[in-house]
């Protein structure tokens, strides 16, 4: 099959990770799942203690890591620096921090760069924020996936019940609002829909309609029928 690249954006709980994964497995592609790049980045700066004011140091920090993404049983691993910190990056400390790294334009040039450089051979699923719009604006496929605050809300719950069962369904409908906030609002980059971008509501559907609306998408558009 033609390989070729398919961005996918959206706020924070939508299901892109899941969605881009599957997508990706389904067509044999890669999945690169670029808030994992901006998570390592930040658990690294907590790491080395620093402020969110010390962004010349935040910015060296980043510099000097080596971030790789491998595919994993469960999903996507991260390493840094070869430590292997796929479960320390999902951390609420580093969740907190993320959308202030994320809003540093040095940090965000060189991810941009390392995320353009991995779809550069195509055959890459890419979710994050700003895919369509500043990493791959060639990507022959972009979709922007949400979902209603509520929603998203409710995904995240059922999913940390085990992990985190202190967290109330308000304060991570609050979280995802205060993110959302972040992300939608910051200088550079914000989350915003690429004017070419399919606009999917998940709000009443399930992973695997969403995964078959993308699949058919791209066989109808991109594959022009061919499967
Ligand atoms: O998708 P996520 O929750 O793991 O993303 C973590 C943070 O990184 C989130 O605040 C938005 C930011 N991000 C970004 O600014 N650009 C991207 N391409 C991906 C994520």
């Amino acid at each position: 099959m033609r390989r070729f690249n398919i961005a996918i954006d959206g706020p924070a709980g939508a299901g892109k990770s899941t969605i881009a994964r599957l997508v990706a497995n389904q067509l044999g592609f890669i999945y690169v799942d670029t808030g994992a790049m901006y998570r390592a980045v930040t658990w690294k700066v907590l790491q080395e203690g620093l402020l969110i004011e010390q962004i010349k140091e935040i910015t060296e920090v980043a510099q000097g890591m080596d971030i790789s993404l491998m595919p994993g049983a469960n999903g996507q691993l991260v390493f840094v620096d070869g430590q292997d910190v796929t479960s320390d990056i999902r951390s609420s400390e580093v969740t907190n921090f993320v959308s202030y790294i994320a809003s540093i334009g040095e940090v965000r040039k060189l991810l941009v760069e390392k995320q353009k450089q991995m779809a550069a051979e195509k055959g890459i699923v890419m979710d994050g924020r700003d895919i369509g719009t500043h990493v791959l604006p060639d990507a022959e496929m972009k979709i922007f996936l949400t979902a209603s605050v509520t929603k998203r809300a409710e995904r995240r719950f059922a999913e940390l019940q085990v992990e985190r069962p202190e967290l109330t369904l308000a304060e991570l409908e609050q979280d995802i609002a205060r993110r959302d906030h972040i992300d939608e609002n910051r200088e550079i980059s914000p989350l915003v829909r690429a004017e070419d971008a399919i606009l999917l509501d998940s709000t009443s559907m399930t992973i695997a309609q969403v995964v078959e609306q993308i699949l058919d998408l791209c066989r109808s558009r991109v594959l022009g029928g061919i499967s």
